[in-house]
C-alpha cells in the first residue's frame, strides 16, 4: 500500500497543505504545536476510522471553517485509486465523516474500510507496554477484528454471555437459577475457544516478529520475548470455566476465561513494564506495532502504510538510525521536532510550521 499525494483542506490547523510522501521514508519536522501529528491524523482518516487521538469528528474541521476533507492518493497492487473523506464542522448541520472513492459518493467513511491499510503508532502506545492486560488484549482483538471478519462476532457473542452470567452471580443464593450457569458457560466456551485458537496464532506469528525488530533496533543489545498467556489449552475452556465456579460464586463476576487473558512482555528475561527503561519500554511497543504491520502485511498481502508520531525521543541515536535509515521496503512516514535529523537520513523532509506545510 502506498500513498503517492494527500490534500489537505480545512483540517485542524492546516487551512491546506499538498503532501507527497516517498516510497519509503518522509520526515516531517517541525516545533511542537505546529500540526505534525494533525498532518498524519489526515493521513489516517483515509483509512476510513476516526481520529486515533479520540478527538470528535467536529474538533477535526479548522476553527471558524464548516468543513474538512482530505483526498488521498492511492496506490496498491499496481493500481491507483483516489479516496476523498470529507468531515462536517459543527456549523454545517450535518454530521460525522463521508466518502468518496474515485469520485463516487461511498456513504459513511467507515465503508472505506480496508481500501487504505495504515498501522498508526503514537505516543499513547506506550500503554501497550506500560498499561494493563486490557490494553494488550484490545491491541490483539483490534488487530483480529481487522483480518478476520469472524473474529468480531465470537468477541461478541463472547461478551453477551457473560454478561449473562455476571448478572446471574449477582443474584446467587437469592432463588437464581443455577443451572442457567451451564448454558452460560458452554456459550462462553463456543465462542471463548475461537477468540484463545485466533488469539494463539497471531501471536505465534507476531511474536517472533515483534522479537527480531526489537534485535534490529537494539542492535543486539537485549533481547524481547512477547508470551501469550492463554487461560488454558485449547479445548480446556469449558473445564477451567466450571473449575472457577466457586470463585466466581464468591466474586459475583467470571473470574477465568478469555477476558482475563494477558500478553506478557520481558525484556532480557524481566518483565518490561517494571523493570524496562522508557527507551526500552518505547523500543517495545514500537517494535509491536512494526510487527502488527508486518503481520497484516502477510495475511493481506500488501504491507500497510506506518504512520510513526514523535517516535524518536527517548531513543538513542543508534536505534534513531534504526528508524530513519533502516526501514526498507515499506512506506513510512515519521514525525519528529528535532531539525539535526535532516542530515541523518536519506529519506523525504517537509516542514510543518503554524499549518503550513513545505518540502525541504
Ligand atoms: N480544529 C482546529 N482548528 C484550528 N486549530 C486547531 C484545531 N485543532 C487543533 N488545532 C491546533 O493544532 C495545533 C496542534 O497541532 P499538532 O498536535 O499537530 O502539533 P504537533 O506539531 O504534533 O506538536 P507536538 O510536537 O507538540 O506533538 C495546536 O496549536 C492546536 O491549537
Ligand atoms: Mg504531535
Amino acid at each position: 500500500m502506498r500513498l503517492t499525494a494527500l490534500d489537505v483542506e480545512n483540517y485542524r490547523n492546516i487551512r491546506a497543505a499538498h503532501f507527497e510522501p516517498g516510497a519509503e521514508l518522509t520526515v516531517v519536522c517541525g516545533d511542537n504545536g505546529q500540526g505534525k501529528t494533525n498532518l498524519l491524523e489526515a493521513v489516517w482518516l483515509l483509512t476510513g476510522s476516526k481520529s486515533f487521538r479520540g478527538a470528535k469528528d467536529a474538533e477535526l474541521v479548522r476553527e471558524g471553517e464548516d468543513f474538512a476533507a482530505v483526498t488521498g492518493e492511492l496506490e496498491s497492487g499496481g493500481a491507483a485509486c483516489r479516496v476523498r473523506v470529507a468531515i462536517a464542522g459543527e456549523r454545517s448541520g450535518r454530521r460525522g465523516r463521508t466518502a468518496q472513492k474515485n469520485g463516487v459518493d461511498y456513504g459513511r467513511a467507515t465503508n472505506l474500510a480496508g481500501t487504505f491499510t495504515a498501522v498508526v503508532f503514537e505516543p499513547g502506545h506506550l500503554s501497550l507496554v506500560k498499561g494493563s492486560p486490557e490494553g494488550r488484549r484490545k491491541f490483539v482483538d483490534a488487530a483480529l477484528c481487522q483480518l478476520y471478519p469472524g473474529y468480531l462476532a465470537a468477541l461478541r457473542r463472547y461478551q453477551r454471555a457473560m454478561t449473562q452470567k455476571n448478572a446471574l452471580l449477582k443474584q446467587m443464593g437469592r432463588g437464581a437459577d443455577e443451572g442457567l450457569l451451564d448454558v452460560f458457560d458452554d456459550a462462553m466456551a463456543a465462542a471463548g475457544e475461537e477468540m484463545m485458537r485466533r488469539r494463539g496464532a497471531y501471536l505465534a506469528m507476531l511474536a517472533p516478529r515483534a522479537e527480531a525488530l526489537y534485535d534490529e533496533i537494539s542492535s543486539g543489545r537485549e533481547a524481547l520475548r512477547v508470551r501469550y498467556e492463554a487461560t488454558c489449552a485449547p479445548g480446556g475452556l469449558r473445564e477451567a470455566l466450571s473449575e472457577a465456579r466457586r470463585r466466581d460464586a464468591a466474586a459475583g463476576f467470571c473470574t477465568a476465561g478469555p477476558h482475563r487473558e494477558d500478553v506478557t512482555i520481558t525484556v532480557d528475561g524481566r518483565e518490561a513494564k517494571s523493570f524496562a527503561s522508557q527507551g526500552q519500554k518505547r523500543s517495545a511497543a514500537l517494535s509491536l506495532k512494526l510487527a502488527e504491520a508486518a503481520v497484516a502485511a502477510d495475511v493481506l498481502s500488501e504491507h500497510p502504510v506506518m504512520l510513526l508520531d514523535d517516535v524518536l525521543s527517548e531513543l538513542d541515536e543508534a536505534r534513531q538510525d534504526y528508524l530513519l535509515s533502516r526501514i526498507a521496503g515499506r512506506q513510512t512516514i515519521v514525525t519528529a521536532c528535532d531539525p539535526g535529523l535532516f542530515e541523518r537520513t536519506n529519506g523525504r523532509i517537509y516542514r510543518m510550521e503554524a499549518g503550513v506545510l513545505t518540502a525541504l
